[in-house]
């Protein structure tokens, strides 16, 4: 098919798209149905195609309702961090997680978050005994979390001071609560970190393509620890078109909170 041109479309407050017209004698945009710069575009034609292209960068809409109060985001923060507990496709599902390493270097890794509670203001993922981390919050208990949403184009940056949990009430619950195919990570023959001879898949044998039983899943048990932190600060920015909303969340030993609008 011969590309007929791109253009540029704009449209007041929401950013822009490209658009590829392909071979097309005929087209009209149905329109509509945009939320947080996801634009979806209905596109009619007699024989060619439209191919659309959203910006993702930070050409994010403009806010099309009033500024949200400070306890509003704060609130919405806490149910969108608990809902990424449950749902595996919320893209806070999946945050960093950043210590400081043994040599005074930043380390930073991917996790999953695994619970979240308003209430003590703690988040929680949990990891094999073995690796690097434990290590690192032995030594200094601080821990940074970065979560970033793509559809409310939201970032989070969290930070407290964080404990790590082997052998305790806390990490019993934990791993009770661990899938019997999270388990099997936890049965991996060698460390994580391990240097390598020659690759290696590091799982248990015989359970390369499935689950243990709950029998043998016991077996990770002894790697198993859950790791928490306990929330004094959270900064949230925002991205709009026409202004970002950044703002932080301080608490104090006695629970207050010190609250604050951020340049963004
Ligand atoms: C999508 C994804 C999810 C991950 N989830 C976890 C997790 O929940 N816990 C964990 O310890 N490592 C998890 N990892 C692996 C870590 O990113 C990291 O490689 C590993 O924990 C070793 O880190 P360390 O050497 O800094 O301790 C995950 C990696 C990816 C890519």
């Amino acid at each position: 098919m011969a590309d007929l041109g791109t253009a540029t479309i704009r449209w007041p407050h929401r950013g822009f798209g490209r658009m590829s017209l392909v071979d097309s004698t005929e087209w009209s945009i149905d329109g509509g149905g945009w939320r947080s710069g996801s634009v979806s575009v209905e596109c009619r034609s007699s024989s060619g195609r439209l191919e659309f292209g959203d910006d993702e960068g930070m050409t994010a809409d403009a806010r099309n309702q009033p500024v949200r109060t400070l306890d509003e985001q704060l609130a919405e923060t806490w149910d969108q961090l608990a809902r990424a507990v449950r749902d595996g496709k919320h893209e806070w599902h999946l945050p960093v997680v950043s210590t400081v390493g043994l040599d005074g270097s930043p380390e930073a890794r991917t996790v999953v978050l695994r619970g979240v509670d308003p209430v003590d203001r703690l988040l929680v993922f949990n990891t094999d005994r073995r690796s690097r981390k434990p290590n690192e919050l032995e030594v200094d208990g601080r821990m940074a979390w970065t979560f970033y949403e793509r559809r409310d184009r939201v970032q989070l940056r969290v930070s407290g001071p964080t404990t790590i949990h082997a052998d305790d009430e806390i990490a019993d619950r934990a791993w009770e609560a661990t899938a019997l195919s999270s388990r099997r990570c936890y049965m991996a023959p060698h460390a994580p970190t391990s240097r390598l001879e020659a690759w290696d898949p590091n799982l248990p044998e015989g359970l390369s393509a499935s689950s243990p039983d709950r029998a043998a899943s016991e077996l990770g048990r002894a790697n198993f620890m859950t790791v928490r932190t306990r929330i004094d600060r959270l900064e949230r920015l925002e991205l709009h078109h026409d202004g970002h909303l950044r703002a932080l969340w301080q608490w104090k030993d006695d629970g207050t909170v010190d609250v604050s609008w951020l340049a963004p």
